[in-house]
């Protein structure tokens, strides 16, 4: 067993999605360094078909938030769940941000050609969420901005080339709440011996 394994399984139960965010500047260095450790994620063929794209503009952060939110609004239209309720009342609210009031957002884009990236890009989000909550930063995958992957001029904004996709969109910050860790249900596992 690794010497590091209670740290790196405390890590992985430990890191939370986090909604809230001190407004704290978060140094280059650091956001380099998840990068940095996102890039050990395996890879279809060891390709690695990613690039990145570090958002510190708030002016268009709040942009986007804006834009998202009557789209996702409308998406949740017909739906009842306790769950969708909450998420239609946050969005309705004038001064909810989609981002939370992160420092930074970090795109992690796939190519669109290549077969797997969305795995591989998730792998490597996966990787940079951990080492964030190592390095005491939170973090929080922002699905919400969704929408922008149809808006040219947005997507122009947010330098995502011809050819790649938004695959992995993260907001990085330092947490000013950490929430209650949500419930895990117990695994199915089917085991074939
Ligand atoms: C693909 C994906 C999209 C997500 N989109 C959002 C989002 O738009 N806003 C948000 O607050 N959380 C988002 N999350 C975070 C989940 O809500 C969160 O991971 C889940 O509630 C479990 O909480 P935990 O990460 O603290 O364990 C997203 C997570 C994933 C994997």
């Amino acid at each position: 067993m690794s010497p590091h394994a209670d740290e790196v399984l405390d890590a992985i139960q430990g890191r939370r999605s986090i909604r809230a965010y001190e407004d704290r500047y978060l140094d280059d260095e650091t956001v380099l360094s998840i990068i940095h450790a996102g890039i050990h994620a395996p890879t279809t063929l060891g390709l690695q078909p990613w690039r990145f794209v570090v958002v510190r503009d708030h002016d268009l952060m709040k942009r986007i938030s804006d834009y998202c939110k009557p789209i996702l609004l409308l998406n949740l239209k017909d739906m009842t769940t306790p769950e969708a309720v909450e998420q239609k009342i946050l969005l309705s609210s004038k001064d909810f941000n989609i981002f939370y009031g992160a420092a930074v957002l970090v795109l992690v884009l796939g190519k669109e050609k290549s077969h797997f990236s969305t795995y591989d890009c998730t792998l490597c989000a996966g990787n940079m969420m951990l080492a964030a909550h190592a390095l005491g930063v939170g973090s929080c995958w922002i699905g919400s901005i969704g929408p922008v992957a149809d808006n040219p001029g947005l997507m122009k904004e947010l330098k995502v080339p011809e050819g790649w996709m938004i695959v992995a969109p993260i907001a990085f910050g330092y947490p000013k709440e950490i929430p209650e860790k949500p419930p895990r249900r117990e695994p199915e596992i089917a085991w074939v011996r």
